[in-house]
């Protein structure tokens, strides 16, 4: 198979190839399973190479492959420099990373810095050494409140619900922000920096191209002698003043990577994970920190024309102001696949989180309008793709794949199920592996099974069903993606005014893109209509339809 690859266009050393490039992330253990136990590995992905560059990505990104006792989706990281026995080999990894390079797709790989695995051989140092150490000092432990120090230091929710303070066998206690299998570094500690440094270096020398900085904006954090109450913590408001989260001094550590980034050609590249608000997400994007941040905005609106002109403003105005490139996602291994999400009501403006309502009742309520959800899901990834900045896909989204909600709780595995009864269902409705035949077992992922229970209409969506189908969503990505390549210039764009249901924006070379959100059909601009999302009956474009056109001269 890896013979198809093109090897025609070897990687360039631009230093700016992240700029405006479509990343697409793969979570490993859903993705394709060669040695057939059920769970996706490295070799699944080198048999995909051929397919992954048929799609015109420019990079991958890989969720983690680490060693992991999977308390959270490999999230929790045993071992920051090495494969997952399951997943593969340090020298399958190389293998493909030449692959990929080979055929022209970079490889972000993401690091964990926020806390590390309770299996990881530091904690389990920390556990033996006891209170006081310099074993434990890499870590945050603290004693509990109370007589007998029974209680925990403080009362702080982890952000997978429950407590975030977890008590060990001598009495002390951890500080966990997400899982208790989750243990959170000291990031005032020279060693854990000096750690992370040398794992930066690691993955680079083996010619990762960048890395996708976990839970960006926690690290470093503000912790005195006596510890706030999570009520108190909720009442703090102004930028840069909580003790847990975005806190000042993190951008010293992102300083410090920018200097390892540099000592390779190209430089390394970095994208933060940091759910901060819009105003404070440029000094992650800076260009002497980690260099861009993702933008979620989009994934968290509803597909609506003003809120889609407003984020996309916006965001334009701020990667103008902080030198980075701006990047937009719909989908990743966290949110409800943007397909599922169009095809509920829209949430205006609701807090609460994506599909969590529909998810906890098993997919029936509200009732999902899956053709819609589809429609609209093509429409905006096809403005998304048109857009300045950078893309970033999520693996199973080019081929239109619904988040599955009816996994049975027997099946689930996501740690936000298990620490959040009744009130979360989890995650793990968007990481159910990739459907690659119509038939077969777990359709083509491996002959084990897939590890998360594909639901029967995967089949029809597979690679298989939709590849060479004129309109498939498979086909629509890649055209899309080609022709991103050809089309794609300088980092701005002029919106053209118009109806407020409708969004119609030209690119510096007369590529324009509108987008229909309304119901009724509406004339396209005069030019060559390039590629849409659906048929355009008449010449018009009907409602939930994106086109893209060539401006005649
Ligand atoms: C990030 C990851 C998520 C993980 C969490 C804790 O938000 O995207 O999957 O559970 O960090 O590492
Ligand atoms: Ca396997």
């Amino acid at each position: 198979m890896t013979s198809n690859i093109d090897t025609h266009q070897p990687l360039a050393n631009d230093p700016t190839w992240w700029r405006q490039a479509a990343v697409y992330q793969i979570y490993p253990r859903s993705f394709a399973d060669a040695n057939d136990d059920g769970i996706g590995d490295l070799r699944g992905i080198i048999s995909r190479v051929p397919y992954l560059q048929g799609l015109g990505i420019d990079a991958v990104w890989l969720s983690p492959f680490y060693p992991s006792a999977l308390a959270d989706g490999g999230y929790d990281v045993a071992d920051y420099r090495d494969v997952d026995p399951r997943i593969g080999t340090l020298d399958e990894f190389d293998e493909m990373v030449a692959a990929l390079h080979a055929a022209g797709i970079r490889v972000i790989v993401d690091i964990v810095p926020n806390h590390s695995s309770d299996e990881h051989v530091w904690f389990q140092e920390a556990l033996a050494a006891g209170p006081g150490s310099p074993e434990r000092a890499r870590y945050i432990f603290r004693d509990g409140l109370g007589a007998d120090g029974s209680e925990p230091p403080a009362d702080w929710d982890s952000m997978f619900g429950g407590l975030a303070w977890t008590r060990v066998p001598d009495g002390q206690w951890y500080l966990h922000l997400f899982a208790k299998e989750q243990p959170d570094f000291n990031w005032d500690n020279e060693e854990v920096r000096a750690d992370f440094r040398k794992t930066l270096r690691f993955w680079s020398d083996r010619g990762v191209d960048g890395f996708r900085i976990d839970v960006a904006h926690a690290l470093t954090k503000e912790l005195g002698d006596s510890l706030p109450t999570q009520a108190e913590i909720d009442a703090i408001t102004e930028p840069g003043a909580h003790p847990l989260w975005d806190r000042d001094e993190v951008h010293e550590i992102y300083a410090d990577w920018r200097k390892v980034f540099d000592e390779y050609t190209p430089p390394r590249i970095a994208v933060a994970e940091a759910w901060v608000s819009t105003p404070r997400r440029p000094r992650y994007a800076s260009a002497d920190g980690l260099g861009q941040a993702f933008n979620f905005d989009l994934l968290e609106a509803d597909f609506d024309a003003e809120q889609f002109r407003t984020i996309i403003s916006d965001n334009l105005a701020l990667s103008a102001a902080s030198g980075s490139s701006t990047t937009w996602v719909f989908s990743n291994h966290d949110v409800v696949r943007h397909a599922t999400r169009y095809a509920l009501p829209a949430r205006n403006g609701s807090t609460t989180k994506q599909g969590r309502d529909w998810l906890l009742s098993g997919g029936t309520e509200p009732a999902a309008d899956v053709a819609l959800g589809l429609r609209r899901a093509r429409a905006a990834t096809l403005l998304m793709l048109g857009l300045p900045g950078s893309a970033y896909l999520y693996q199973g989204e080019e081929l239109g794949l619904p988040e599955v909600a009816d996994i049975p709780a027997a099946e689930r595995q996501d740690p936000a199920f298990f620490r959040n009864p009744g009130v979360d269902v989890g995650r793990d409705g968007c990481r159910v592996p990739l459907p690659w035949t119509r038939e077969g077992k777990s359709f083509g992922f491996g002959e084990g099974g897939a590890h998360l229970p594909q639901p029967a209409t995967f089949g029809e969506l597979s690679v298989e069903a939709q590849d060479g189908a004129p309109g498939s969503t498979l086909e629509l990505y890649r055209a899309a993606l080609a022709l991103r390549h050809e089309l794609q210039t300088d980092e701005t764009l002029e919106w053209v005014p118009g109806r407020a249901d409708v969004l119609h924006f030209t690119r510096p070379n007369g590529w324009h893109v509108v987008t229909n959100f309304g119901p009724d059909a509406v004339p396209l601009p005069d030019g060559e209509v390039l590629l849409a999302s659906e048929p355009l009956p008449g010449g018009l474009l009907p409602g939930s339809t994106t086109a893209w056109v060539r401006a005649a001269v």
